[in-house]
Protein backbone atom coordinates (compact mmCIF):
# COMPACT_ATOMS: atom_id res chain seq x y z
CA UNK A 1 0.00 0.00 0.00
CA UNK A 2 1.81 2.76 -1.33
CA UNK A 3 -0.40 5.37 1.01
CA UNK A 4 1.18 3.97 4.12
CA UNK A 5 4.33 2.47 3.15
CA UNK A 6 5.53 4.25 0.23
CA UNK A 7 8.79 2.48 -1.67
CA UNK A 8 11.91 4.35 -0.69
CA UNK A 9 15.47 4.44 -2.56
CA UNK A 10 18.35 5.43 -0.47
CA UNK A 11 21.09 6.90 -3.29
CA UNK A 12 24.47 6.57 -1.99
CA UNK A 13 25.35 3.20 0.08
CA UNK A 14 27.79 4.94 2.31
CA UNK A 15 27.39 4.75 5.85
CA UNK A 16 24.06 6.70 5.94
CA UNK A 17 22.63 5.29 3.07
CA UNK A 18 23.24 2.05 3.52
CA UNK A 19 22.32 2.18 7.32
CA UNK A 20 19.32 3.64 6.50
CA UNK A 21 18.12 1.01 3.56
CA UNK A 22 18.69 -1.92 5.86
CA UNK A 23 16.64 -0.30 9.02
CA UNK A 24 14.21 0.54 6.81
CA UNK A 25 13.69 -2.77 5.02
CA UNK A 26 13.25 -3.55 8.98
CA UNK A 27 10.77 -1.38 9.61
CA UNK A 28 8.44 -3.46 6.94
CA UNK A 29 9.42 -1.15 3.72
CA UNK A 30 10.44 -2.15 0.42
CA UNK A 31 13.63 -0.94 -0.30
CA UNK A 32 16.54 -0.37 -2.76
CA UNK A 33 19.97 0.94 -2.50
CA UNK A 34 21.85 2.65 -5.10
CA UNK A 35 25.20 3.57 -5.86
CA UNK A 36 27.93 4.34 -8.86
CA UNK A 37 30.52 1.83 -7.26
CA UNK A 38 29.97 -1.79 -8.36
CA UNK A 39 32.23 -3.23 -5.85
CA UNK A 40 30.11 -1.83 -2.73
CA UNK A 41 27.06 -2.81 -4.24
CA UNK A 42 27.85 -6.12 -5.30
CA UNK A 43 29.38 -6.57 -1.31
CA UNK A 44 26.33 -5.03 -0.06
CA UNK A 45 23.96 -7.82 -2.50
CA UNK A 46 26.00 -10.80 -1.57
CA UNK A 47 25.34 -10.10 2.54
CA UNK A 48 29.09 -8.23 3.39
CA UNK A 49 28.60 -4.95 4.70
CA UNK A 50 32.23 -3.37 3.34
CA UNK A 51 33.05 -1.13 6.62
CA UNK A 52 32.41 -2.10 10.70
CA UNK A 53 29.54 -1.12 12.18
CA UNK A 54 28.13 -3.39 14.96
CA UNK A 55 25.27 -5.24 14.27
CA UNK A 56 24.73 -4.33 10.85
CA UNK A 57 26.11 -7.33 8.86
CA UNK A 58 23.31 -9.40 10.67
CA UNK A 59 20.74 -7.03 9.95
CA UNK A 60 21.53 -7.40 6.20
CA UNK A 61 21.05 -10.72 6.02
CA UNK A 62 18.02 -10.62 7.45
CA UNK A 63 16.03 -8.21 5.35
CA UNK A 64 18.24 -9.39 2.00
CA UNK A 65 16.17 -12.71 3.03
CA UNK A 66 12.82 -10.84 3.63
CA UNK A 67 12.86 -9.76 -0.57
CA UNK A 68 12.35 -6.22 0.93
CA UNK A 69 15.85 -5.21 0.16
CA UNK A 70 17.53 -4.61 -2.93
CA UNK A 71 21.02 -2.98 -3.90
CA UNK A 72 21.35 -2.24 -7.37
CA UNK A 73 24.07 0.17 -9.79
CA UNK A 74 21.03 0.91 -12.31
CA UNK A 75 19.66 4.36 -12.10
CA UNK A 76 16.60 3.55 -13.96
CA UNK A 77 15.16 0.68 -11.88
CA UNK A 78 15.73 2.81 -8.78
CA UNK A 79 13.57 5.64 -10.48
CA UNK A 80 11.04 3.40 -11.65
CA UNK A 81 10.69 2.03 -8.26
CA UNK A 82 10.58 4.18 -5.56
CA UNK A 83 8.07 6.83 -4.20
CA UNK A 84 10.40 8.82 -2.56
CA UNK A 85 14.17 8.88 -3.26
CA UNK A 86 16.74 9.68 -0.40
CA UNK A 87 20.04 11.60 -1.10
CA UNK A 88 22.72 10.35 1.10
CA UNK A 89 26.31 10.59 -0.89
CA UNK A 90 28.75 12.00 0.67
CA UNK A 91 29.57 15.96 0.91
CA UNK A 92 33.47 15.86 1.73
CA UNK A 93 35.40 18.81 2.44
CA UNK A 94 36.91 20.78 -0.65
CA UNK A 95 40.49 20.02 -1.65
CA UNK A 96 42.38 23.12 0.39
CA UNK A 97 39.18 24.94 1.17
CA UNK A 98 36.44 25.10 3.96
CA UNK A 99 33.40 24.39 2.30
CA UNK A 100 31.76 21.66 1.16
CA UNK A 101 31.95 19.65 -2.48
CA UNK A 102 28.42 19.24 -3.55
CA UNK A 103 29.48 17.66 -6.75
CA UNK A 104 28.07 13.88 -5.92
CA UNK A 105 24.70 15.64 -4.62
CA UNK A 106 24.20 17.05 -8.17
CA UNK A 107 25.59 14.15 -10.62
CA UNK A 108 23.36 12.20 -8.29
CA UNK A 109 19.79 14.18 -8.31
CA UNK A 110 20.37 15.07 -12.53
CA UNK A 111 21.19 11.18 -12.81
CA UNK A 112 18.14 10.60 -11.27
CA UNK A 113 16.08 13.12 -12.65
CA UNK A 114 16.61 12.57 -16.34
CA UNK A 115 15.48 9.05 -15.63
CA UNK A 116 11.90 9.63 -13.86
CA UNK A 117 8.49 8.99 -15.26
CA UNK A 118 6.29 10.01 -12.65
CA UNK A 119 5.82 12.45 -9.67
CA UNK A 120 8.26 11.84 -6.96
CA UNK A 121 9.85 13.01 -4.04
CA UNK A 122 13.51 13.73 -3.44
CA UNK A 123 14.39 14.09 0.04
CA UNK A 124 17.86 15.57 1.20
CA UNK A 125 19.47 13.76 3.71
CA UNK A 126 23.24 14.55 3.46
CA UNK A 127 25.09 17.21 5.74
CA UNK A 128 24.86 20.49 3.49
CA UNK A 129 25.24 24.41 3.84
CA UNK A 130 21.83 26.14 3.82
CA UNK A 131 20.43 26.82 0.34
CA UNK A 132 21.36 23.25 -1.07
CA UNK A 133 17.30 22.04 -1.07
CA UNK A 134 16.76 24.69 -3.54
CA UNK A 135 19.39 24.26 -5.21
CA UNK A 136 18.28 20.79 -6.05
CA UNK A 137 14.84 21.61 -6.54
CA UNK A 138 16.15 23.96 -9.36
CA UNK A 139 18.20 20.74 -10.35
CA UNK A 140 15.52 18.90 -10.96
CA UNK A 141 13.75 21.10 -12.34
CA UNK A 142 15.98 21.54 -15.56
CA UNK A 143 16.50 17.84 -15.22
CA UNK A 144 13.11 15.89 -14.82
CA UNK A 145 10.73 15.39 -17.29
CA UNK A 146 8.88 18.66 -18.05
CA UNK A 147 5.42 18.56 -16.38
CA UNK A 148 6.28 15.95 -13.87
CA UNK A 149 6.27 18.11 -10.82
CA UNK A 150 8.53 16.78 -8.78
CA UNK A 151 9.33 18.20 -5.49
CA UNK A 152 11.92 18.47 -2.63
CA UNK A 153 11.97 17.95 0.68
CA UNK A 154 14.74 17.76 3.19
CA UNK A 155 15.26 15.89 6.54
CA UNK A 156 18.80 15.41 8.05
CA UNK A 157 19.59 12.72 10.13
CA UNK A 158 22.00 12.45 12.99
CA UNK A 159 23.31 8.42 13.31
CA UNK A 160 26.72 8.28 14.89
CA UNK A 161 28.54 5.22 13.83
CA UNK A 162 29.43 2.27 15.85
CA UNK A 163 25.72 3.68 17.31
CA UNK A 164 24.04 3.59 13.65
CA UNK A 165 21.63 1.34 13.89
CA UNK A 166 19.99 2.18 16.95
CA UNK A 167 19.85 5.97 16.01
CA UNK A 168 17.95 4.77 12.48
CA UNK A 169 15.62 2.95 14.24
CA UNK A 170 15.25 4.87 17.48
CA UNK A 171 16.41 8.09 16.82
CA UNK A 172 15.77 10.86 19.50
CA UNK A 173 13.97 13.36 17.05
CA UNK A 174 12.74 12.96 13.86
CA UNK A 175 12.76 16.36 11.27
CA UNK A 176 11.45 17.30 7.88
CA UNK A 177 10.65 19.78 5.88
CA UNK A 178 7.99 19.42 2.81
CA UNK A 179 7.44 22.25 0.13
CA UNK A 180 3.54 20.61 0.20
CA UNK A 181 0.77 18.89 1.40
CA UNK A 182 1.43 15.75 -0.53
CA UNK A 183 5.26 15.52 0.60
CA UNK A 184 4.09 16.24 4.05
CA UNK A 185 2.06 13.20 4.08
CA UNK A 186 4.65 11.13 2.26
CA UNK A 187 7.18 12.31 4.81
CA UNK A 188 4.92 11.33 7.41
CA UNK A 189 4.25 7.78 5.73
CA UNK A 190 7.62 7.18 5.27
CA UNK A 191 8.96 7.91 8.65
CA UNK A 192 5.25 6.08 10.24
CA UNK A 193 7.66 2.89 10.72
CA UNK A 194 9.79 4.20 12.92
CA UNK A 195 6.85 6.18 15.05
CA UNK A 196 5.16 2.45 15.31
CA UNK A 197 8.43 0.83 16.57
CA UNK A 198 8.17 3.66 19.16
CA UNK A 199 4.64 2.80 20.25
CA UNK A 200 5.40 -0.36 20.93
CA UNK A 201 8.56 0.15 23.08
CA UNK A 202 6.61 2.59 24.80
CA UNK A 203 8.64 5.81 23.72
CA UNK A 204 8.18 9.07 22.00
CA UNK A 205 9.77 10.17 19.50
CA UNK A 206 9.08 13.99 18.98
CA UNK A 207 8.80 15.18 15.26
CA UNK A 208 9.97 18.35 14.40
CA UNK A 209 8.37 19.52 10.68
CA UNK A 210 9.72 22.99 9.20
CA UNK A 211 10.82 24.77 6.09
CA UNK A 212 13.89 23.75 4.07
CA UNK A 213 16.62 26.07 5.04
CA UNK A 214 15.81 25.19 9.15
CA UNK A 215 16.29 21.19 8.14
CA UNK A 216 19.01 21.78 6.14
CA UNK A 217 20.48 24.08 9.29
CA UNK A 218 19.66 21.89 12.26
CA UNK A 219 22.21 18.88 10.97
CA UNK A 220 25.41 21.66 11.03
CA UNK A 221 23.87 23.61 14.16
CA UNK A 222 23.75 20.32 15.89
CA UNK A 223 27.10 18.93 14.93
CA UNK A 224 28.56 22.62 15.41
CA UNK A 225 26.94 22.17 18.92
CA UNK A 226 28.78 18.94 19.49
CA UNK A 227 31.94 20.26 18.51
CA UNK A 228 31.95 23.10 20.67
CA UNK A 229 31.20 21.28 23.71
CA UNK A 230 34.30 18.67 23.30
CA UNK A 231 36.26 22.09 22.52
CA UNK A 232 35.32 23.89 25.55
CA UNK A 233 36.13 20.54 27.87
CA UNK A 234 39.48 20.41 26.15
CA UNK A 235 40.32 23.96 27.08
CA UNK A 236 39.28 22.96 30.78
CA UNK A 237 41.16 20.31 30.25
CA UNK A 238 44.56 23.24 29.47
CA UNK A 239 43.38 24.85 32.68
CA UNK A 240 43.09 21.99 34.63
CA UNK A 241 46.36 21.08 33.53
CA UNK A 242 48.18 24.00 35.18
CA UNK A 243 46.70 24.26 38.23
CA UNK A 244 46.40 20.57 39.06
CA UNK A 245 42.40 20.38 38.75
CA UNK A 246 40.98 16.74 37.53
CA UNK A 247 38.74 17.86 34.23
CA UNK A 248 36.90 14.47 34.39
CA UNK A 249 35.75 15.15 37.84
CA UNK A 250 34.97 18.69 36.66
CA UNK A 251 32.75 17.68 33.51
CA UNK A 252 30.71 15.09 35.72
CA UNK A 253 30.29 17.78 38.53
CA UNK A 254 28.99 20.06 35.51
CA UNK A 255 27.23 17.61 33.71
CA UNK A 256 24.42 17.27 36.67
CA UNK A 257 22.91 20.77 35.50
CA UNK A 258 20.47 19.07 33.44
CA UNK A 259 20.58 22.96 31.56
CA UNK A 260 24.54 21.31 30.53
CA UNK A 261 24.31 17.92 30.56
CA UNK A 262 26.65 15.25 30.89
CA UNK A 263 27.59 13.83 27.19
CA UNK A 264 30.17 15.09 24.74
CA UNK A 265 32.25 16.44 27.67
CA UNK A 266 35.05 13.68 27.70
CA UNK A 267 38.18 15.62 27.31
CA UNK A 268 40.77 13.91 25.03
CA UNK A 269 42.56 14.07 21.85
CA UNK A 270 39.98 15.91 20.50
CA UNK A 271 37.41 15.14 18.03
CA UNK A 272 37.63 13.70 14.07
CA UNK A 273 35.67 11.91 12.13
CA UNK A 274 34.19 12.22 8.75
CA UNK A 275 31.45 14.78 10.38
CA UNK A 276 32.32 17.24 13.11
CA UNK A 277 35.28 19.16 11.57
CA UNK A 278 34.44 19.67 8.03
CA UNK A 279 30.87 20.33 9.60
CA UNK A 280 32.25 22.93 11.61
CA UNK A 281 34.81 24.48 8.59
CA UNK A 282 31.75 23.89 6.34
CA UNK A 283 29.37 26.24 8.38
CA UNK A 284 31.99 28.85 9.26
CA UNK A 285 33.11 28.77 5.52
CA UNK A 286 29.07 29.19 4.34
CA UNK A 287 28.04 31.67 6.67
CA UNK A 288 31.05 34.19 5.90
CA UNK A 289 28.95 33.92 2.23
CA UNK A 290 26.09 35.24 3.71
CA UNK A 291 27.45 37.99 5.69
CA UNK A 292 27.30 36.63 9.35
CA UNK A 293 30.77 34.98 9.36
CA UNK A 294 31.67 37.34 12.35
CA UNK A 295 28.84 35.63 14.22
CA UNK A 296 31.24 32.59 13.51
CA UNK A 297 34.68 32.98 14.46
CA UNK A 298 34.24 31.40 17.59
CA UNK A 299 33.73 28.08 15.54
CA UNK A 300 37.30 28.41 13.61
CA UNK A 301 38.61 28.49 17.24
CA UNK A 302 36.70 25.44 18.12
CA UNK A 303 38.56 23.84 15.44
CA UNK A 304 41.78 25.42 16.53
CA UNK A 305 41.47 24.18 20.12
CA UNK A 306 40.96 21.01 18.62
CA UNK A 307 43.71 20.84 16.42
CA UNK A 308 46.21 21.94 19.36
CA UNK A 309 45.32 18.94 21.37
CA UNK A 310 47.27 16.94 18.55
CA UNK A 311 50.39 18.94 19.32
CA UNK A 312 50.17 18.90 22.75
CA UNK A 313 49.45 15.08 22.91
CA UNK A 314 53.25 15.18 20.88
CA UNK A 315 54.57 17.68 23.65
CA UNK A 316 53.14 15.22 26.52
CA UNK A 317 54.44 11.98 24.72
CA UNK A 318 58.30 14.23 24.64
CA UNK A 319 57.64 14.73 28.16
CA UNK A 320 57.20 11.60 29.39
CA UNK A 321 60.59 10.52 27.85
CA UNK A 322 62.57 13.86 29.09
CA UNK A 323 62.97 15.19 25.83
CA UNK A 324 62.54 18.85 25.95
CA UNK A 325 60.96 20.23 22.45
CA UNK A 326 63.18 22.43 20.50
CA UNK A 327 62.33 25.17 18.01
CA UNK A 328 61.07 22.33 15.50
CA UNK A 329 59.54 20.30 17.95
CA UNK A 330 60.91 17.26 19.77
CA UNK A 331 63.36 14.83 19.09
CA UNK A 332 62.04 11.47 19.70
CA UNK A 333 64.69 9.51 17.47
CA UNK A 334 65.15 6.26 19.25
CA UNK A 335 61.83 6.23 21.49
CA UNK A 336 60.13 3.15 20.40
CA UNK A 337 56.33 3.89 21.17
CA UNK A 338 53.69 1.08 21.99
CA UNK A 339 50.55 3.23 19.85
CA UNK A 340 47.26 1.76 20.35
CA UNK A 341 44.36 2.94 18.13
CA UNK A 342 44.14 4.56 14.81
CA UNK A 343 40.94 5.08 14.24
CA UNK A 344 38.80 8.19 15.02
CA UNK A 345 36.14 6.60 17.63
CA UNK A 346 36.37 3.10 19.34
CA UNK A 347 33.68 0.16 17.53
CA UNK A 348 34.20 1.37 13.71
CA UNK A 349 37.28 1.20 10.96
CA UNK A 350 36.78 4.48 10.25
CA UNK A 351 39.99 6.98 10.20
CA UNK A 352 38.65 9.86 8.43
CA UNK A 353 40.23 12.64 10.21
CA UNK A 354 41.37 10.49 13.12
CA UNK A 355 43.40 12.56 15.92
CA UNK A 356 44.91 9.49 16.91
CA UNK A 357 46.55 8.58 13.65
CA UNK A 358 47.36 12.15 12.98
CA UNK A 359 49.25 12.33 16.37
CA UNK A 360 50.81 8.89 15.39
CA UNK A 361 52.11 10.34 12.30
CA UNK A 362 53.48 13.88 13.79
CA UNK A 363 55.35 11.33 16.33
CA UNK A 364 56.51 9.58 13.66
CA UNK A 365 57.76 13.16 11.84
CA UNK A 366 59.55 13.53 15.26
CA UNK A 367 61.88 10.75 14.46
CA UNK A 368 60.28 7.81 16.99
CA UNK A 369 59.76 4.74 16.27
CA UNK A 370 55.84 3.81 16.24
CA UNK A 371 54.39 0.74 15.92
CA UNK A 372 50.75 1.21 15.86
CA UNK A 373 48.00 -1.61 16.38
CA UNK A 374 44.25 -1.31 15.97
CA UNK A 375 41.42 -4.02 16.92
CA UNK A 376 39.86 -3.06 13.44
CA UNK A 377 41.28 0.15 11.87
CA UNK A 378 44.10 -0.83 10.79
CA UNK A 379 43.90 -2.00 7.23
CA UNK A 380 42.74 1.98 6.44
CA UNK A 381 45.43 3.18 9.08
CA UNK A 382 48.19 1.43 6.50
CA UNK A 383 46.68 3.09 3.35
CA UNK A 384 46.43 6.28 4.82
CA UNK A 385 49.71 6.23 6.17
CA UNK A 386 51.87 3.95 5.11
CA UNK A 387 54.71 5.63 6.75
CA UNK A 388 54.08 4.17 9.89
CA UNK A 389 54.56 0.44 11.31
CA UNK A 390 51.47 -1.62 11.69
CA UNK A 391 51.33 -4.86 13.88
CA UNK A 392 48.33 -7.09 14.14
CA UNK A 393 48.44 -7.96 17.69
CA UNK A 394 48.49 -5.19 20.66
CA UNK A 395 51.29 -7.73 22.32
CA UNK A 396 53.72 -7.03 19.54
CA UNK A 397 53.05 -3.37 19.88
CA UNK A 398 53.93 -3.21 23.37
CA UNK A 399 56.74 -5.74 23.33
CA UNK A 400 59.77 -3.78 24.25
CA UNK A 401 58.46 -0.21 24.50
CA UNK A 402 59.45 2.90 25.98
CA UNK A 403 56.28 4.59 25.92
CA UNK A 404 52.71 3.21 25.71
CA UNK A 405 50.15 5.45 23.84
CA UNK A 406 46.80 4.45 24.91
CA UNK A 407 44.65 6.97 22.22
CA UNK A 408 41.28 5.30 21.23
CA UNK A 409 38.64 3.40 23.89
CA UNK A 410 38.49 0.86 22.51
CA UNK A 411 36.92 -2.16 25.10
CA UNK A 412 40.42 -3.73 24.75
CA UNK A 413 42.65 -1.09 25.71
CA UNK A 414 40.17 0.35 28.32
CA UNK A 415 40.61 -3.27 30.13
CA UNK A 416 44.08 -3.31 30.51
CA UNK A 417 45.98 -4.20 33.41
CA UNK A 418 49.29 -2.24 34.39
CA UNK A 419 51.27 -4.78 35.79
CA UNK A 420 50.72 -7.40 32.71
CA UNK A 421 51.42 -4.80 30.40
CA UNK A 422 54.31 -3.33 32.83
CA UNK A 423 55.88 -7.09 32.55
CA UNK A 424 56.00 -6.79 28.51
CA UNK A 425 57.71 -3.01 28.03
CA UNK A 426 60.99 -1.79 28.56
CA UNK A 427 59.90 1.24 30.32
CA UNK A 428 56.65 1.68 32.25
CA UNK A 429 55.48 5.09 31.09
CA UNK A 430 52.08 5.80 29.17
CA UNK A 431 50.11 8.53 28.01
CA UNK A 432 46.43 7.78 28.17
CA UNK A 433 44.95 9.78 25.76
CA UNK A 434 41.62 8.28 26.47
CA UNK A 435 41.69 9.67 30.00
CA UNK A 436 40.35 5.86 30.64
CA UNK A 437 42.91 5.01 33.65
CA UNK A 438 42.84 5.04 37.20
CA UNK A 439 46.22 7.41 37.62
CA UNK A 440 46.79 6.24 40.82
CA UNK A 441 46.21 2.60 40.54
CA UNK A 442 49.29 2.94 37.70
CA UNK A 443 51.56 4.50 39.23
CA UNK A 444 51.21 2.20 42.27
CA UNK A 445 52.34 -0.37 39.51
CA UNK A 446 55.59 1.66 38.92
CA UNK A 447 54.35 3.29 35.92
CA UNK A 448 55.14 6.93 34.84
CA UNK A 449 51.61 8.36 34.12
CA UNK A 450 50.64 10.95 31.80
CA UNK A 451 46.84 11.63 31.20
CA UNK A 452 44.78 14.44 29.60
C1 LIG B 1 28.70 12.79 14.61
C2 LIG B 1 27.47 13.20 15.43
O1 LIG B 1 27.63 12.77 16.78
C3 LIG B 1 26.19 12.56 14.85
O2 LIG B 1 25.05 12.99 15.58
C4 LIG B 1 26.07 13.00 13.40
O3 LIG B 1 24.92 12.42 12.79
C5 LIG B 1 27.31 12.53 12.65
O4 LIG B 1 28.48 13.14 13.23
C6 LIG B 1 27.17 12.97 11.22
O5 LIG B 1 27.25 14.18 10.96
O6 LIG B 1 26.84 12.14 10.36
P1 LIG B 1 30.24 10.59 14.47
O7 LIG B 1 31.08 11.36 13.51
O8 LIG B 1 29.87 9.19 14.16
O9 LIG B 1 28.85 11.37 14.73
O10 LIG B 1 31.06 10.56 15.82
P2 LIG B 1 30.84 11.02 17.34
O11 LIG B 1 30.45 9.86 18.14
O12 LIG B 1 30.00 12.22 17.40
O13 LIG B 1 32.32 11.40 17.73
C7 LIG B 1 33.00 12.45 17.05
C8 LIG B 1 34.36 12.69 17.64
O14 LIG B 1 34.25 13.36 18.87
C9 LIG B 1 35.18 11.42 17.92
O15 LIG B 1 36.50 11.67 17.49
C10 LIG B 1 35.09 11.28 19.42
O16 LIG B 1 36.18 10.60 19.97
C11 LIG B 1 35.05 12.73 19.85
N1 LIG B 1 34.45 12.97 21.18
C12 LIG B 1 33.15 12.68 21.39
C13 LIG B 1 35.20 13.54 22.18
O17 LIG B 1 36.40 13.83 22.00
N2 LIG B 1 34.62 13.78 23.38
C14 LIG B 1 33.34 13.49 23.63
O18 LIG B 1 32.87 13.76 24.75
C15 LIG B 1 32.58 12.92 22.61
Amino acid sequence: NTTTRPRISFLGCGYLGATYAICFAELGYEVIGYDVDTAKIDSFASGTVPFHEPGLPELLKKNLESGRLRFTTDVQSVADFADVHFICVGTPQRKGEPGADLSYIEASVVDLSKHLSRKVLIVGKSTVPVGTASWVQELVDRHAPQGLGVEVGWSPEFLQESNAMHDVLRPNRIVYAAQSEWASQLLKDVHRGILELAAVEDREVPVVETDLATAELVKVAANAFLSTKISFINAMADLCEVTGGDVADLAKAIGYDQRIGNKFLRAGIGFGGGCLPKDIRALSARAGELGVGESFRFLDEVDAVNTRRRSHAVRSVANLVGRTPGPNGPDLSGVRIAYLGATFKPDTDDIRDSPALDIARRLRSARADVVVYDPEGLENAKAHAPELSFVKTLAEAVAGADVVCAMVPWEEFRTLDPEALGQQVAERRILDGMNAFDPERWRGHGWTYQGI
